[in-house]
């Protein structure tokens, strides 16, 4: 798409809603300021890229064809590799120049003859453009159908789809899996749609890729879940009332997106889970609400805690067609940070908003906080009405906040990286790769985790499009 002859009605920050489709393997970047001398491993971020398979249009943020960017720290110095991830959607948007699967927000275009001879729905994506996990070894990227791709952590290249070591069925899951780093256990959460559906809660062992069940909760009307939240005992899911009819997804008529539906008469139900049995030890409801990501839990006192990103409603969902993010006229709604805290005696929950800056693709020192009661969340935040505009780290006990900012700046999700010792939760520093509309380039910036102050940044060959997630390694290599 041209921009440019759009320039007074595209939104300042629709360049990170363009295709980018530059490739590089170790293309040395020039650092501006110093890099700690500590910062030794990988930024892997994965993300969309390309919008559009020949003429046609991807119409959601969440289409996109997913691309890696590794952004690879040694000895202050840092070099950048991005590569497309060679699923079925990207060959057949490039050799057929179509949209061959069916994506979030967009299906494909199928022929009178191709609805005859499969009247059911087209094949849910292997788009995977969400996240990156590390299981057990083998490099993952994630998105919300269960077609997993594997690839080189070295080269990015793609290795293939993943297949688990089991027979597990489904069509959904989550692209935010967690992992108990003294269970040396992986969680998620597969979602079977069918005449029956089910919630599936899994996990994955050390050293396996077999999935056990810890629970199989049958429900009829599947609420959309994009992450669940883990304490030390517990696995904790969150229904908002945005429910999908699992006949529409099997029928395929509409995206699958477009298959959900918001039911604001409806509460927001919290279940409790056992890790270790898939006991139900607590459920209670609340106002409607809708979330897409988890900031943490724990327990505390009897209770379980939990917070969260939460949204009057499911807007946000249609905020980010790319029509509207590309739009002058595009303002996201704003989420509020929820502290929902459920009595494990009583089973009563009840709610407190605990900041309001519009917060999404939120972090915390996950290695060492998650699960645990915690001070720091990193993300960015909005405070223009518009697109997130700055870098918060907010303090959960004291609502304390710092920021870093810059004018016609856009950042993307700040990944925490501890300093190797670190005392203080706090001790390390935020990697966040950020849109300069004003030199319309991208530049990933380096900041100190505890002063929010900038250390360094590094300018990049080109524009990187608003990904979602990123997960730092410190050692790459695929075995
Ligand atoms: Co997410």
């Amino acid at each position: 798409m041209n921009l440019s002859n759009l320039s007074t009605s595209i939104s300042a920050f629709a360049p990170g809603f363009e295709s980018r489709l530059q490739e590089c393997i170790d293309v040395s970047l020039p650092v501006k300021g110093k890099l700690p001398d500590w910062l030794n491993g990988h930024l892997v971020r994965n993300g969309p890229a390309k919008f559009e398979a020949g003429l046609q249009q991807y119409r959601h943020w969440f289409d996109g064809l997913a691309k890696l960017h590794k952004f690879s720290f040694a000895g202050g110095e840092a070099k950048l590799t991005c590569k497309f991830l060679e699923t079925d959607a990207y060959r057949i948007a490039i050799a057929d120049k179509r949209i061959g699967l069916a994506e979030f927000g967009t299906n494909p275009s199928r022929s009178f003859m191709e609805k005859l001879a499969n009247p059911f729905n087209p094949k849910l994506t292997d788009n995977a453009n969400v996240n990156l996990v590390n299981l057990n070894e083998h490099y993952l990227a994630l998105t919300e159908t269960v077609n997993t791709m594997e690839f080189d952590c070295r080269d990015l290249t793609t290795i293939g789809k993943f297949n688990y070591d089991d027979k597990f069925a489904g069509q959904v899951t989550t692209a935010h899996p967690h992992y108990d780093f003294e269970r040396r256990e992986l969680y998620n959460l597969l979602i079977k749609l069918g005449p029956t559906s089910a919630y599936v809660i899994y996990k994955v062992g050390h050293g396996t890729t077999a999935r056990k069940e810890i629970a199989v909760i049958k429900i009829k009307e599947p609420s959309y879940f994009h992450s669940f939240a883990v304490s030390a005992n517990y696995i904790i899911l969150v229904e908002c009332p945005f429910v999908v009819n699992p006949l529409d997804v099997i029928v395929g008529n509409k995206t699958y997106v477009e298959s959900y539906s918001w039911k604001a008469t409806n509460a927001t139900c919290v279940s409790v889970y056992r890790k270790d049995n898939g006991e139900l030890v607590a459920s209670a409801e609340t106002d409607a609400f809708f979330c897409f990501h988890h900031v943490n839990a724990f327990e505390e006192n009897g209770d379980v805690v939990v917070d969260l990103l939460a949204y009057p409603d499911a807007q946000i969902v249609q905020s980010t067609y790319l029509d509207n993010l590309r739009d002058a006229s595009c303002s996201l709604p704003l989420s509020k940070l929820l502290r929902l805290r459920l009595s494990m005696a009583s089973k009563t929950l009840a709610a407190e908003n605990i900041c309001e800056a519009g917060l999404e693709l939120p972090r915390i020192y996950y290695e060492r906080v998650n699960g645990k009661a915690y001070n720091y969340v990193y993300a960015p935040g909005q405070d223009n009405g518009k697109f997130l505009n700055r870098l918060v780290k907010l303090n959960v006990k004291t609502n304390e906040l710092k920021d870093w900012r810059q004018d016609e700046c856009y950042p993307g999700e700040p990944v925490f990286v501890a300093r190797p010792g670190a005392i203080n939760e706090d001790d390390g520093v935020v990697l966040s790769v950020v849109l300069d509309a004003g030199t319309n380039n991208s530049f990933l910036v380096v900041l100190n985790a505890a002063s929010m102050d900038e250390m360094a940044r590094l300018e990049l060959p080109f524009i990187v499009p608003f990904g979602f997630h990123g997960q730092f390694f410190r050692n790459s290599g695929r075995k």
